[in-house]
C-alpha cells in the first residue's frame, strides 16, 4: 500500500520534470556549429576575409574584435548589442566610458556584414558575425583556431549604463574577478584563461596611472609593479593631468601583436599592466593557473579556444527569439 502510494503522489512530479525539461530545451535551443552552412555557406568564409584583410593592415583590429566579443557577451549576452549605434535620446552601450573611446573594429564587422547580406539576406545575425570575427582574430594573430556553435540572434535593446554594471573594472582583486565571471556561468580557471587575451592589444593609461602615482595613502606607487617597468611606463604615460591627453601602451610588452602565453610569464616578473592582470599571480586562488600557463603554452591555447566558446554562450537568443539585423548598427 505505501509503496502504490508513494508511486501515485511521484507520477505528477515525474511529468512535471518532463515538461520543465522540455521547456527548458525549448527556449534555450542550442547553438551549433556550422548552423549556417545550408542557409549560407560562405559566411564564415567571408568573416575570415574581412578579419584577415582588417588585421594585415592595423595587428590592433584582433585585439579590438576579441575584446568586443567579450564586451558584448557579458552585456545582454552575446546578442549583437555593443554593435548598436546610439539614437537621439538613448545613448547606446557605446558611449558607456568602458567602452568609449577604446573599443574598435566595428568597421570590420560592417564591411563582412554588408557583405553577408548581399549574398544571403537576413540570415546570418551579428552576433554570429562577431563571435566568428573573434575566433578568426584569435587565429590570424595566435594560431587559436576552433569551431564556433553559431545561431545567436540579435537583441534589440542597447543601453549606456549597462556595461559598467557587468564588466569588470581593471583595478578588481582576484576575488572580485572571480565572482564577477561567476555571475556569467564562467569558472575561476576560464577567468584566468581568458585573461590571456591581454597578451595583445592596448591599454589607455588612465586604466593604470594609479598604480603609478596614486597607489594609496602609504604607496604613490603600486609595490606589485616590477620597479624597472613602473619607469618605463612612466615615461609613456605622464601623470594624469587637464590636458585631456591619455596616451595607450601595449598590454603585453614581449610579444603586443601575438596572442600567446608570454602574458602569464610577464605576470611572474610583475609586469602584468593592470591591477587586474598581477592580481592572478599575487593571490594564492589563481598563482598555480598562472604558472601552469606560463608553462604550457599549447595547453593554455587549447584552453582559450574553449573558454571562448563558453564565454559565447553566454544568454544567447536562439530560435524564434531576438531577430536578425540587417545593419548591425540598427535595429530593423
Ligand atoms: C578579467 C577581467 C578583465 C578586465 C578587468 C579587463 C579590462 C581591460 C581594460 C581596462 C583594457 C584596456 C582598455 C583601455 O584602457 O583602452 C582591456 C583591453 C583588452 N581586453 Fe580586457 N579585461 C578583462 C578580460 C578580458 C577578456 C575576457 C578578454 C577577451 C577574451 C579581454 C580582451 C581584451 C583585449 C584584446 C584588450 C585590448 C583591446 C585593444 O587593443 O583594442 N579582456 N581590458
Ligand atoms: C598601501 O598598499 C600597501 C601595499 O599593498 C599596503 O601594505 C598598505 O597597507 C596600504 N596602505 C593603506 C593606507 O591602505
Amino acid at each position: 500500500m505505501m509503496g502504490s502510494l508513494g508511486g501515485s503522489e511521484k507520477m505528477p512530479t515525474f511529468f512535471f520534470c518532463i515538461m520543465l525539461f522540455l521547456t527548458a530545451s525549448v527556449s534555450s535551443a542550442s547553438l551549433e556549429v556550422g548552423f549556417y552552412k545550408s542557409s549560407c555557406p560562405s559566411a564564415e568564409t567571408i568573416v575570415r576575409k574581412a578579419v584577415n584583410k582588417a588585421v594585415s593592415k592595423n595587428p590592433g583590429m584582433a585585439a579590438g574584435l576579441i575584446r568586443m566579443h567579450f564586451h558584448d557577451c557579458f552585456v545582454r549576452g552575446c546578442d549583437g548589442s555593443v554593435l548598436l549605434d546610439s539614437t537621439p535620446g538613448n545613448p547606446s552601450e557605446k558611449e558607456s566610458p568602458v567602452n568609449d573611446p577604446s573599443l574598435r573594429g566595428f568597421e570590420v564587422i560592417d564591411e563582412a556584414k554588408a557583405e553577408i547580406e548581399a549574398q544571403c539576406p537576413q540570415t546570418v545575425s551579428c552576433a554570429d558575425v562577431l563571435a566568428f570575427a573573434a575566433r578568426d582574430s584569435a587565429y590570424k594573430v595566435g594560431g587559436i583556431n576552433y569551431a564556433v556553435p553559431s545561431g545567436r540572434r540579435d537583441g534589440r535593446i542597447s543601453l549606456k549604463d549597462e556595461p559598467s554594471l557587468h564588466l569588470p573594472p581593471p583595478f578588481f582583486n582576484a576575488k572580485q574577478l572571480e565572482e564577477n565571471f561567476a555571475r556569467k556561468g564562467l569558472t575561476l580557471d576560464e577567468m584566468v584563461t581568458l585573461s590571456g587575451a591581454h597578451s595583445i592589444g592596448v591599454s589607455h593609461c588612465s586604466s593604470f596611472s594609479n598604480r603609478l602615482y596614486s597607489f594609496n595613502a602609504t604607496h604613490p606607487q603600486d609595490p606589485s609593479i616590477e620597479p624597472e617597468f613602473a619607469r618605463h611606463l612612466k615615461t609613456k604615460c605622464p601623470p594624469p593631468s587637464n590636458t585631456g591627453s591619455d596616451p595607450t601602451v601595449p598590454l603585453e610588452v614581449q610579444t603586443p601583436n601575438r596572442l600567446d602565453n608570454k602574458y602569464y610569464k610577464d605576470l611572474k616578473s610583475r609586469k602584468g599592466l593592470l591591477t587586474s592582470d598581477q592580481t592572478l599571480f599575487d593571490s594564492p586562488s589563481t598563482v598555480r593557473m598562472v604558472k601552469n600557463n606560463a608553462r604550457y603554452g599549447a595547453n593554455w591555447g587549447n584552453k582559450f579556444a574553449a573558454a571562448m566558446v563558453q564565454m559565447g554562450a553566454i544568454d544567447v537568443l536562439t530560435g524564434t527569439q531576438g531577430v536578425i539585423r540587417k545593419n548591425c548598427r540598427v535595429v530593423n
